[in-house]
This record gives C-alpha cells, structure tokens and sequence, in this order.
C-alpha cells in the first residue's frame, strides 16, 4: 500500500482559503486557529491534481461537456464503496450540493409548502427552504444517551401536516449520526405513507468508521427508489470543495425531468472543466488515498476524545460515527452563545462553529472539525483547554 502523508502542516494562505483567509470576517480575530467549514487540511490524492494539470496542458478551456466516463467513474464508486448499483442515466450534475438542495426545491414543492427537516441540522438546508418562501418543518431530533435519535412522533406529524419534501442529512453533520438501514427504511416508509419526496444529502457518505456502515437510502429497494433524490460528491471525501462538482442521483424518470427542467433555468447543471476532470480522477484513483485518510481521521477522533476525556470531563462527545465532524455538548458550563463565542474565539483563538446555528437543539453545543495534521489537532485541542479553563 501506498504511504500517504497528512502528518504535514501545508501553508494555505495566499490561496483565497475560506478556511484559513476569511477568519478575521468570521470570528472578528486574527491569529484564530481554523476547526470551523468542512474543509480538510491534507492534499487530495495526487491524481486529481495530475490530470488537472494534463488537462491545463491543453490551454484552451472551452464549453466542456461531462463525458460518459465521468458517469462510469461514479457507477463504479458507488458500487464497490456501498454496494448501491446505478445506472449513469440517473445521475443531474450539479455544481454543488447545496444549488441542489435549492433546485429540488424548487422542482419538488411550491411556494408556501412544507419541507421537512431534522435540526439540529447543516445550517443551509434552513437558508434554502426560506429563501425559497417555503416553511421549514421540523422534527428536532432527540438526545439520548448522548446520541441523537428520530423523535418519531414529531416525524409522523410533520409528515401529517403535509410536508412535501424531507431533506434528510446522513451521515448526519453536525451529530456524526450513520443512520442504519432500519432508521432509514421507517424514515423512507412514513415518507411514501404520506406521500413526501425523500431528499438524502449524502455529502459525507464515503466518510463512515467501522463498525458502521453507510447505507445510501435508495439503495433499500425499489419503492425507495422511485421517491428518492440523492446527492453525492467527491468534495468532502477529496477535499475538493474549491472544485464546485457533485453528482444527484433520480433514478425515477419524471423526477429527473422535473429536476432537470428547473437546472435548465437557473442554469446549474453544466460544471467548470477542472470540476469534471478532478471529480473523475478522484473517482477513479482515491480509493487508496481514502482508506488511509480514513484510519488518520479516526485516530484524530479517538485522540480527540481522550484528550477532553481528561482535560475537560464537562465536555461530553457525541460519537463520530460518520463525518470529521466532532459535535461536543459544553452545556455544563452553562454559558450562552455570546459567552461561548467570547472564550473559544476572542480568549482562547479558536475557530470552531457555536451549535446554535445548525438551529433547535444545537444551543450549548460546539461543532468542531478535526481533519488537520495531528499536530493542529494538538493545538486546537489545547486552545479548546484554554477557552474554558
Ligand atoms: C451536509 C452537507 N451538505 C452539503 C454541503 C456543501 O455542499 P456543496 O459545497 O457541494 O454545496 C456540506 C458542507 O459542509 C454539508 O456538510
């Protein structure tokens, strides 16, 4: 096997990092250590860059159309990685995750209508359904045991009060959650009972710890099939979020076409020709790259959750099933938001996301990422110390 390195800390400033250059817009600090936006510290597999590069040889970067292997390199991802067999004709292009979101909106509900949601939740799915003037339902989900659950009751209701669309996020960001196939399938069943479309958002897919296994939702069985819109992306899994590419997979027909019909409007299906070319060569040759990606993420997390075990017992850790996302419960301390935001960001200079803006749920929470050379790891770890000593 391939030695892969993330032990090194890369300088990414003078890239027009949002991670690392815009900190002083978000925390109102210089100096603040970045743990906050799903982005990775670590190369991506050094083939993206290889074919970005060959391609780049050519200079002219004309209209680029997204060839038919781009769509066999995500077929055979989806296959050996979680088992799912799709056709390539099922897949829309997108230039991104969240315009998808904002696209099945927009194709699958009306003005007015309901979408349902579990906070706390990615903050965006909130921004889409209400700049699209519809209303965010939500089931928040419950904290049990440390580990959030589906309340079902609020589930059903929502469904009951005519939520046309359910944005579901799994694995889930900010709670770590791998929903199982049982989760998923009585989520899908109520879904079809009150005749709501089932959007997963599976961003984070790829990024799964044993013994948990992702479980695409449409992948269940047929019926599941026909009502489910699924997004996925080399983006998260690569660290290529730069590279605005991800892939949303109808497998129903009339779907696709509603789907389509609004991207042919507000024009978000035709990707940029570094997107195309990165999202295939990731697809095709990081495999490697990623099963060692995921055993230093692990360790990151395990050491993570040692440190504060020790350190800082007030805290307790959700555990990180999926994502490398830690979602930490500091409400012991009972200090609010701006109290919050005053030790971790002014006093101990560390960038990490205050829950409450993954809404409901989220208030007394801290969403901090850990996908960063152990040695930042470190760092953030012992600013984490700080801000509460
Ligand atoms: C659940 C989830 N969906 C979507 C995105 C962003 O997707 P994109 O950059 O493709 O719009 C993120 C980024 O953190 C995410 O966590």
């Amino acid at each position: 096997m391939a030695v892969f390195d993330f032990d090194t800390v890369i300088n990414r400033e003078n890239t027009a990092s949002v991670k690392w250059e815009q900190v002083k817009q978000v925390f109102g600090q210089e100096d603040v250590l970045p743990m906050w936006v799903a982005d990775m510290d670590f190369n991506p597999p050094h083939e993206v860059a290889e074919a970005i590069k060959k391609r780049i040889e050519h200079e002219i970067l004309g209209y680029t159309f997204i060839p038919d292997s781009t769509g066999e390199a995500i077929q055979a991802w989806l296959k050996k990685r979680h088992n799912w067999e799709i056709h390539p004709a099922w897949i829309a292009y997108c230039t991104g995750i969240v315009p998808a979101i904002s696209t099945a909106i927009q194709a699958f509900t009306e003005p007015g209508d309901k979408v349902l949601l579990q906070s706390p939740v990615y903050h965006p799915f909130f921004r889409m359904v209400e700049k699209n003037g519809r209303v965010v339902a939500n089931a928040q989900l419950k904290l049990v045991d440390n580990c959030f659950e589906i309340d079902w009751e609020q589930f059903e209701t929502r469904l009951k009060e005519g939520a046309k669309l359910f944005l579901s996020c799994n694995p889930h960001n900010p709670g770590g959650r791998v929903w199982t196939k049982e989760e998923l399938a009585k989520m899908a069943d109520l879904c079809a009972q009150y005749n709501c479309l089932f959007l997963s958002d599976e961003i984070h897919s790829d990024l799964v710890y044993p013994p948990h296994v992702h479980t695409p939702v449409a992948a269940l069985g047929e019926t599941y099939r026909d009502m489910t819109i699924t997004c996925v992306a080399p983006t998260k899994t690569f660290n290529l979020a730069g590279l605005k590419a991800s892939a949303v997979i109808i497998p129903n027909p009339e779907l696709r076409k509603k789907f389509k019909d609004v991207q042919a409007v507000n024009g978000t299906s035709a990707l940029n020709t570094f997107g195309i070319v990165g999202m295939e060569a990731a697809y095709r040759y990081g495999g490697e790259w990623l099963d060692a990606l995921l055993v230093y993420l692990k360790e990151n997390i395990d050491t993570a959750a040692r440190f504060i075990a020790e350190r800082l017992p007030q805290i307790k850790v959700m555990e990180t099933e999926g994502t490398y996302l830690m979602w930490l419960d500091c409400r012991a301390f009972g200090l609010s938001e701006d109290e919050l935001k005053d030790r971790l960001w002014k006093k101990a200079k560390l960038g990490v996301e205050i829950g409450r803006k993954f809404g409901p749920g989220g208030e007394g929470f801290v969403r901090i990422n850990i996908a960063c050379p152990r040695e930042t790891l470190m760092e953030g770890l012992s600013r984490l110390e700080k801000a509460f000593a």
